[in-house]
């Protein structure tokens, strides 16, 4: 096969080069990586979406622009990225992935999955009457084809699952669940068969591991400065909603991400993740699974499939939304962060700091004021290892189940010795300035017994340790209600035998 290679240097980026050439800053990288069976070098901007540049770099209008958010899927595209022989790919919303984050990888836009005929699953949509106006389409497409390039085994309730980052406004969603239960059963019938052979992969797929080994042998050479860049990009899926206009203009890093790390490692009695762990390497990482049963379905709760799959630890904490669901989760484990001198992380300037440890719940000075200098990046949070006598338990309140974030979020970490608490840590998210460490009310149940009117004045003790003010996701007087609701909920749910519903109100 004969690889076209792309080279892309717009007016904009000339200009925008020149401009940079005047400061000390370089942030440019030559960005190579596959788009469906072509090799792209560009020089193009690093923050450049890879929406943007598939419809207007590229002309692949296939992929669509909606809410430009991460909302509603209509821009959802493929990365996969080479993980010793095999790719691994994962759906993700190009309207907040910054070209610069696809270096080495292989992209797929709807177009790339495009042959003669129909794949199964776009056949599936049409008999099934999942298209109408067609917006949604390319996007479902690409999700559902996703799903069964990334599973080994295949089931409706599944299948629908994978489509949670995906709206469609016309068809209601009824057919486009017949479409996914129909593509489920073609690929049932064809067991054993590659995905290319079953006709839903073009055969250039088949190529991609080796190109893709090819490539990253070539990107060294390109490297930029190690200077502190104004924007430190991790998933990019709260910058990019927030900032996306400014990100284009300046310079900007990229938080190192590879499939390869180690993300999540136990040492001695020690759990480490690395910052850049993403929600999906969390809730699919089998050491947190043993000692969290319900952690998937915890997260499950966190936006969507794509949004899973770029949105990092780090970015979590940093972000430091009052309702942020890992903070709200580690701030329960009583976690610490490990900060470090972002050059201290860089190859070039190694200056031996190991950095300082944080715990979480000190972490926040204020609404969104950080105990962070400007070039500390967070390189790791750890947790000491819950004993087998301890239980924990995560509760997510928002206005949908699905694709909404919290009005209020509540962990709970609590061991028990000899019908004793001895110890507990509970956060409480949405009802303060900053993720809330609940330290009056452990302070008041540590060494107690677990009895209805203990629970209740636990409780009581919550509500005044909280501040929430009123917002489009609720009153002060429900927000305070709900976090009474949910530290019942938490005993009701762990400690069935020891105390009921009644007994608390
Ligand atoms: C549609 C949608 C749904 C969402 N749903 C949820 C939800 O249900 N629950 C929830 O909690 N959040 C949700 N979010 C918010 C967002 O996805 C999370 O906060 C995410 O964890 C941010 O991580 P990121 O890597 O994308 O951050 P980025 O956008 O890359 O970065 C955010 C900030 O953190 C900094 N940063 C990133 N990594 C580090 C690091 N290692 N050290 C220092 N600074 C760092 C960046 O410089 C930036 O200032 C949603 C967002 C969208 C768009
Ligand atoms: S345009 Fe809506 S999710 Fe990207
Ligand atoms: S077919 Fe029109 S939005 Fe889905």
């Amino acid at each position: 096969m004969i690889y076209a290679v792309i080279t892309f240097i717009t007016r904009y980026d000339l200009l925008f080069l020149l401009k940079q050439s005047q400061k000390i800053i370089t942030v440019f990288k030559k960005i190579s990586f596959i788009c469906n069976d072509k090799e792209i070098i560009t020089e193009i901007h690093p923050a450049t979406t890879l929406l943007d540049f598939l419809r207007k770099n590229l002309s692949l209008t296939g992929t669509k622009e909606g809410c430009r958010e991460g909302d509603c899927g209509a821009c959802t595209i493929l990365v996969g990225e080479l993980l010793g022989d095999e790719v691994v790919y994962k759906t993700m919303n190009s309207c907040l992935l910054p070209i610069g984050s696809v270096i080495g990888k292989h992209v797929v836009s709807i177009e790339g999955l495009n042959m003669e005929g129909l794949s199964p699953v776009q056949m599936a949509m049409v008999e099934e009457g999942g298209t109408q106006c067609g917006f949604c389409t390319p996007g479902f497409i690409i999700s559902l084809s996703a799903y069964f390039l990334t599973h080994k085994t295949y089931n409706p309730e599944e299948a629908v699952e994978s489509l949670d980052g995906n709206i469609c406004r016309c068809t209601g969603h009824t057919a486009i669940k017949r479409a996914a239960a129909r593509s489920v059963d073609f690929f049932n019938e064809h067991k054993g068969e590659s995905l290319v052979s079953a006709g839903l992969l073009p055969p250039y797929f088949s190529d991609i591991p080796a190109r893709l080994k090819t490539l990253a042998g070539q990107i060294h050479s390109n490297g930029g400065e190690d200077i502190l860049p104004r924007y430190q990009v991790g998933g990019g899926t709260d910058l990019f909603v927030q900032k996306w206009e400014d990100l284009y203009r300046s310079d900007v890093g990229f938080i190192n991400n590879k499939q390869h790390d180690q993300k999540i490692t136990i040492s001695g009695r020690e759990c480490i993740i690395n910052a850049s762990a993403t929600v999906t390497d969390i809730m699919n990482s089998d050491i947190l699974l043993k000692y969290f049963p319900g952690i998937k379905s915890y997260f499950s709760l966190f936006g969507s499939l794509p949004i899973r799959n770029r949105a990092t630890l780090g970015g979590n904490i940093v972000n430091a939304s009052p309702i942020a669901d890992m903070t709200n989760f580690f701030l329960a484990l009583n976690s610490k962060i490990l900060l470090v001198s972002a050059n201290s992380m860089t190859s070039k300037k190694k200056n031996g700091s190991r950095g300082r440890e944080v715990y979480l719940k000190d972490f926040y000075l204020g609404y969104k004021t950080l105990d962070k200098k400007p070039d500390e990046i967070i390189k790791s949070l750890s947790f000491k290892l819950p004993s087998p006598d301890s239980v924990f338990s995560y509760e997510k309140v928002s206005r949908r189940t699905y694709l909404d974030i919290a009005s209020v979020n509540t962990s709970f970490f609590v061991e028990i010795k000899n019908n004793i608490i001895n110890e507990i840590h509970i956060s409480a998210g949405g009802v303060a300035p900053v993720p809330l460490y609940l330290i009056k009310t452990r302070e008041f149940l540590l060494n107690k017994k677990i009895e209805p009117g203990i629970i209740a004045e636990a409780a009581r003790i919550a509500v005044s340790e909280s501040s929430p003010i009123t917002d489009a996701r609720g009153s002060v007087m429900y927000k305070k209600l709900l976090l009474r609701q949910l530290i019942f909920a938490h005993f009701l749910k762990l400690f069935p035998r020891m105390v009921n519903f009644e007994e608390l109100i």
